[in-house]
């Protein structure tokens, strides 16, 4: 096992290292994560080996993108564990931060995301999710000063909602989607996985097999909106709650009727009993 990495709990204390490597010409790359670190993070991580010379993730379990009745106190929390796998995978730094060092007394700065952040999808059912997400990225971005930073394709409208923020804040670190990792039979990696019953994962990975169908079946000609409808029968038939599942165009995620309106993403979200998972698949 490699060495463990550096623990920042300060700001202060990053930005010095970030600051000392800097200083000796080495390139910094951050990523950010919430912890229960998956090969999906580590291939975060292992993206930002080609872009740069050092890694931080930060690790941070941020309440504000989560809502009253969401998963905050029960998402899963295991610092120690995760300290391993990045030592294992190779990384220099890793931020943990404790809340008041993100949010001192006084806090009171909002960051409000339009553009992507309102596209109709995931901001339909978590309202002021992606204004949390935009507040902790931002400062986030702000306190590294890194040179670039990984976050996943997993969450496509994040990724969106994220570039545009960095880009409309002339924040300078260079923003890198990373594609999706997945489990053996298809299903996205998440740490919520977790929270699936054996009887749920095993039809969890339905939502990448239907995305997958659809997405090839509108490359091969077929009308968008009957792809679409007959997907989301298949979703509902194999037990799911569907939140959404929709035809988008790739970069500015308006609705995509057909090819010609240029490259499109598919996007699902639905409930296995109480997991809501999210998926996005490439139409090629
Ligand atoms: O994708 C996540 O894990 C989180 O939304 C992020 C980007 C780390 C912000 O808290």
């Amino acid at each position: 096992m490699s060495a463990k990495p550096i623990v920042f709990q300060k700001i202060s204390d990053m930005r010095r290292a970030v600051a000392q490597w800097r200083a000796a010409g080495e390139t910094v790359a951050l990523i950010p994560t919430m912890g229960a670190l998956h090969a999906g993070h580590v291939s975060l991580l292992e993206a930002s080996r080609g872009k740069a010379r050092r890694a931080i993730v930060s690790i941070f379990v941020n309440p504000t993108q989560f809502a009253p009745d969401e998963d905050f106190s029960a998402y899963p929390r295991r610092l120690e564990a995760d300290l391993a796998r990045l030592a294992e995978a190779g990384c220099d730094g890793c931020f943990a931060p404790d809340a008041s060092e993100m949010y001192p007394a006084g806090f009171s700065t909002k960051v409000i995301p339009g553009g992507p952040a309102l596209a109709g999808l995931e901001d339909r059912f978590r309202t002021d999710h992606f204004a949390g997400v935009a507040q902790v990225v931002a400062k986030l971005l702000n306190q590294a000063q890194a040179d670039c930073a990984f976050f996943g394709e997993k969450d496509f409208q994040q990724l969106a909602v994220i570039r545009r923020m960095a880009a409309d804040l002339d924040i300078p670190t260079k923003i890198f989607g990373v594609p999706t990792m997945r489990e053996a039979d298809g299903l996205a990696m998440s740490s919520r996985n977790a929270y699936l019953s054996p009887e749920e994962r095993a039809r969890a990975a339905t939502l990448s097999r239907v995305l997958r169908a659809s997405a090839e079946k509108i490359a091969a000609g077929a009308p968008v909106g009957e792809v679409m409808a007959q997907g989301a029968r298949e979703i509902e038939a194999a037990g799911f709650a569907l939140d959404y599942f929709e035809a988008r165009h790739a970069e500015s995620l308006a609705p995509a009727a057909s090819r010609a309106d240029g490259a499109i993403r598919l996007l699902v979200a639905a409930r296995l009993g109480r997991t809501r998972l999210i998926d996005n698949w490439a139409v090629k």
